[in-house]
């Protein structure tokens, strides 16, 4: 008999559920035991908020979005800030705590289902002799060591779904809109709704934009009687020797600042520059919502079964990876060394171009 325990770290995505579906079925099938640690590491270190899963508690959760395990994007345990007795704030390392926590309990292994940053505090714990099975998440996409992530999908369809039903409003009101997405500093979500929502300009993180080709592609519509515009703009993008626009000051305990804003910054760019009537709206958090698709829940239910079976091997330390249309195992060391860009000799791009989107680069 085994113990096993679960923790969805960092942004949530659409299939969390369904992996944590997956895990507790095939550990039934095994005799196993499954616990859940809420809001990433806090169940483990407080250990009031840690939960049993039988198979009525996840019941057809593979369906659902988000986490029943609650998730946070604050406070790595091996950098935690907390408030002392004179109300400032310290940092501390309570990453032995946990681990000890863990023994305690007589887990047999942590399976951490988050992003890069979750996946690269599970390698610390891995290191400290916890033995970890990772598996990757995130709508951004940016995990190089996995083809796919689960949430990535969904999080297009939405975009792809927002960018239909934007093209009738601009086009009875000759509009430019302007669309902000999610990605961080990988342009995959505004790629893959852009191209298949029919944007006119899709601005990545890859490719440092100029808004003189950006205007140049809008005007150029109007001469072929197109008078409106689509604009699909990543979060992470920047004007040419601009920098990415952020929302001030990041969140105490947390890794990365909040990024937003380039989305309004393009917007009046381009009000200015040609005079044309635009709007821009951010789609921010409705990305990260709803039910998973047929693609993310299949895949994060093959994850979930894919690290029982790691752990049934005594492969630790390992996260699991799409390669092709196979599950692999990837050493976490691995895994988190780089973050997934768009290749601008990728096909997609190539398609792109080849039917008329502009990156806001002067070779369009
Ligand atoms: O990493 C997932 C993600 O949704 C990014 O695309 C986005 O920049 C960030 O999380 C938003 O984080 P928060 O939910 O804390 O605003």
């Amino acid at each position: 008999m085994k113990k096993i325990i679960i923790s969805t770290g960092g942004g949530d995505a659409p299939g969390l559920n369904a992996v944590i579906y997956a895990v507790v079925h095939s550990c039934y099938r095994r005799g196993w035991e499954v616990y859940g640690s809420r809001s990433g590491y806090k169940g483990l270190l407080d250990l009031d908020e840690i939960r049993h899963l039988t198979i009525e508690n996840v019941e057809g959760i593979y369906a659902t979005g988000g986490t029943i395990l609650g998730s946070t994007n604050k406070g790595n345990p091996f950098s935690t800030p907390v408030e002392n007795l004179a109300g400032e704030i310290q940092i501390v390392d309570v990453s032995d705590r946990i681990l000890s926590n863990f023994n305690r309990m007589g887990f047999d292994c942590h399976i951490a289902i988050g992003g890069d940053g979750s996946l690269d505090i599970a390698h610390r714990f891995s290191l400290k002799g916890m033995p970890v099975i990772g598996v990757p998440k995130t709508i951004d996409n940016d995990l190089e060591a996995t083809d796919r992530t689960f949430g990535f999908d969904t999080a297009v369809s939405t975009a792809t779904e927002a960018l239909d039903k934007l093209h009738s409003t601009a086009k009875s009101h000759d509009r430019v809109m302007v669309v902000e997405v999610m990605g961080r500093d990988s342009g995959w979500i505004a790629l893959y709704s852009g191209i298949s929502g029919g944007a006119d300009v899709i601005l990545l993180p890859e490719i440092p934009f100029d808004m003189d080709a950006v205007c140049k592609k809008i005007t150029n519509n109007e001469l072929h009687g197109k008078h409106y515009a689509i604009v699909v703009v990543a979060e992470g993008a920047s004007v040419k020797g601009g920098h990415v626009i952020d929302k001030g000051e990041g969140e105490l305990g947390r890794a990365e600042k909040v990024l937003g804003g380039i989305g309004e910054w393009v917007a009046t760019e381009i009000r200015t520059r040609i005079n044309k009537d635009t709007r821009s709206l951010v789609l921010g958090h409705l990305q990260r919502g709803g039910s998973p698709t047929t693609f993310d829940r299949l895949l994060a239910l093959r994850f979930g079964a894919a690290a029982v079976r790691l752990i049934e091997s005594g492969n630790f330390g390992q996260m699991v990876a799409l390669s092709g249309s196979c599950m692999v195992p990837v050493p976490l060391s691995e895994a988190i060394t780089s973050r997934k860009k768009v290749n601008l000799q990728s096909d997609k791009v190539l398609t792109a171009r080849e039917i008329g989107i502009c990156f806001g680069s002067p070779e369009d």
